[in-house]
C-alpha cells in the first residue's frame, strides 16, 4: 500500500470513527477546521461533464462536503415543496433556478453542515456571475476565500452519449453510465442496492436546452476566475481515472 493510500484509509476510518461518536452520542474534540488544510473548490463544467462522479471520489479523499444545487433541487422535487415543483418545470426546460434561492441554499449549508469543516466542493454552483460574486462575498465574509476552480472541458457533442446513459442512485447522487460505469447488477446501485433511476432532464431534447444554458450563462465565469487567478482547465473527455489524476494535480497532489 502506498502512503497516499495509507492516508486516505486512515482519514476515511477517522471520519468513520467520527460517524459512529455521533450515532452513540460520544462527544469528542471538534473536527479539524484549519483553514489552511481545507479543500475549497468549485467545479465548472458541461452537464454530463463529469462534476458529480469526481465529486464523489473528492469528498473521500478530503473529508470535505460535496454541495450539489441540482441534487438539492432534485431533494426538493421529491419532497414536493413549493420549491421543488418550480424547480422541476426549471430543470426539465433546460433553465436556472432563480439565483438568490440558490445562493441561500449554498450559505445555510456552508453554516450549519457540519461535514463542510473540512472544506467543500462545490458541483453546480455558482452558475451564474452574479452568484459567483455572491460566493466570493459570502466567503470573503467567512474568511474562507475559494482555493480553486476546475473547468472540466469537454465538446458538446460527447455530451448526449454520456447524459442518455447515465443511472442515478437519488438517495446518494451517486452516477453510473449503462455503458462507460455500468453498475454490478442492472438497475441496482453498487453499495446499497437500491434501484437506479434516470434523471427526468436526462434526454435529448433537453440537454440541447441545458447546453445553451451554459454556454450563455455559466461558461462567463470561467473568464471571472481567469481574473482571479484561481482557475485551471482539465481535459474532461478522458477516462475517468486521467481526469481524476489532473485534478490532483491541479490541486498540487
Ligand atoms: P445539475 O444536477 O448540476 O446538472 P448539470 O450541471 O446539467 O450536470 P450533470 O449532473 O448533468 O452532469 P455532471 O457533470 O455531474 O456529470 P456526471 O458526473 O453525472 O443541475 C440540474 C439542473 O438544476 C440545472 O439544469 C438547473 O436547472 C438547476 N440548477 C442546479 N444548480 C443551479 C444553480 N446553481 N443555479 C440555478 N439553477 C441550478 O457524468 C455524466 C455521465 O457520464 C455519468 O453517467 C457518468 O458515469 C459518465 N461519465 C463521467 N465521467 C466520464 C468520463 N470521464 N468518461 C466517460 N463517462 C463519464
Ligand atoms: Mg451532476
Amino acid at each position: 500500500m502506498s502512503v497516499e493510500e495509507l492516508k486516505n484509509t486512515v482519514a476515511k476510518l477517522q471520519e468513520r470513527i467520527q460517524q459512529l461518536e455521533k450515532k452513540v452520542g460520544v462527544t469528542t474534540a471538534a473536527p479539524t477546521t484549519d483553514i489552511a488544510k481545507q479543500l475549497r473548490l468549485v467545479l465548472i463544467g458541461a452537464p454530463g461533464s463529469g462534476k458529480g462522479t469526481q465529486s464523489a471520489d473528492l469528498k473521500d479523499k478530503f473529508c470535505a462536503c460535496h454541495l450539489a444545487t441540482g441534487d438539492m433541487l432534485r431533494s426538493q422535487v421529491k419532497q414536493g415543496t413549493k420549491l421543488g415543483l418550480e424547480a422541476k418545470k426549471i430543470m426539465d426546460q433546460g433553465g436556472l433556478v432563480n439565483d438568490e434561492i440558490m445562493v441561500n441554499m449554498i450559505k445555510s449549508e456552508l453554516e450549519t453542515n457540519k461535514t463542510c469543516a473540512k472544506g467543500f466542493i462545490l458541483d453546480g454552483f455558482p452558475r451564474t456571475i452574479p452568484q459567483a460574486e455572491k460566493l466570493d462575498a459570502m466567503l470573503k465574509e467567512r474568511k474562507t476565500p475559494l482555493e480553486n476552480a476546475i473547468e472540466l472541458k469537454i465538446d458538446d457533442e460527447l455530451l448526449v452519449a454520456r447524459i442518455t446513459g447515465r443511472l442515478v442512485h437519488p438517495a446518494s447522487g451517486r452516477s453510473y453510465h449503462k455503458i462507460f460505469n455500468p453498475p454490478k447488477k442492472e438497475m441496482t446501485d453498487d453499495q446499497t442496492g437500491e434501484p437506479l433511476i434516470q434523471r427526468s432532464d436526462d434526454n435529448e431534447a433537453a440537454l440541447k436546452k441545458r447546453l445553451v444554458t451554459y454556454h450563455q450563462q455559466t461558461e462567463p465565469i470561467v473568464e471571472y476566475y481567469k481574473k482571479t487567478g484561481i482557475w485551471s482547465g482539465i481535459d474532461a473527455s478522458q477516462k475517468p481515472g486521467k481526469v481524476w489524476n489532473d485534478i490532483l494535480k491541479c490541486l498540487g497532489q
